[in-house]
């Protein structure tokens, strides 16, 4: 069922003691569950997970990683699993986000394997993509998010989807401050809303999530929910300040 969220990504922000204080913050703003058609999600380091998921359970704020490694275990130094993900109550993960692209290599054929890791693990998968600004100059823009949906996630079989949140993320308007537009991030989930009830169907498509990303932030969260097709905002720079991220949350 489709559902209204707002997923802060707070990226490599915020020691134990920072996190603590603004997870303390907001759960002064949501003390208790919000209803059903609410989610509200947090993503802070590695390290800062399990205390976060000590003092947010029973609570309205759920907790997703930043990032996994497609194997359950093995040689790879520095790296974190999804089995020990949902060993310490981590169920929801980041997948493909820009930055990991980007900075660290990230490949369609490792966010494959990603994506089949975490749905055998039972988590459920905030899966990011958007095109670079020359993209979008060229007016290539819908040409690549439909492939990197196609490369990523058009080979899952319909039950799949039930685990897959998408969002949207121009490349060019995170962390820039620069936004886009509300009609412009309508368009593009409308599109995207489309291509995948062409793959799949209507009501499936219906009932996925698509989130918006890229410099959202209190001032603009309204304008940008409010369109029919934008159903939660996948948030940066703005989800490290209580007042910021509670705001936004008000607003959809
Ligand atoms: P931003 O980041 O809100 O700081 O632009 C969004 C994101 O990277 O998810």
């Amino acid at each position: 069922m489709r559902k209204n969220i707002v997923a802060g990504n707070w990226k490599m922000n915020n020691d134990l003691e920072a996190s603590k204080l603004l997870i303390n913050n907001l759960l002064q703003e949501f003390p208790s569950k919000l209803d059903a058609s609410k989610r509200i999600i947090v993503a802070p380091t590695f390290v800062n997970l399990y205390p976060i998921v000590e003092i947010t359970q029973n609570t309205a704020i759920e907790v997703a990683a930043q990032n996994m490694h497609f194997a359950q275990s093995g040689a790879f130094t520095g790296e974190i699993s999804a089995t020990m993900l949902k060993g310490i109550g981590v169920n929801i993960v980041i997948l493909g986000h820009s930055e990991r692209r980007s900075m660290f290599n990230e490949t369609d054929e490792m966010l494959v394997k990603k994506v089949e890791s975490a749905l055998q693990n039972k988590m459920e998968i905030i899966f990011c993509f958007g095109e670079m600004l020359e993209d979008r100059k060229s007016g290539n823009h819908f040409n690549v998010v439909e492939q990197q949906l196609t490369n990523a996630l058009f080979q899952l079989n319909e039950s799949a989807w039930k685990q897959i949140i998408l969002a949207y993320e121009p490349v060019w308007a995170i962390g820039t401050g620069e936004t886009a537009s509300p009609e412009q991030a309508q368009e593009m989930h409308a599109f995207i809303r489309q291509i995948v009830s062409k793959k799949y169907s209507q009501e499936l498509a219906n009932d996925v999530s698509i989130l918006y990303g890229g410099s959202m932030k209190a001032s603009n969260a309204k304008e940008l929910l409010s369109n029919s097709d934008v159903d939660g905002g996948l948030i940066g720079g703005a989800a490290l300040i209580a007042a910021e991220f509670t705001a936004i949350i008000k607003s959809m």
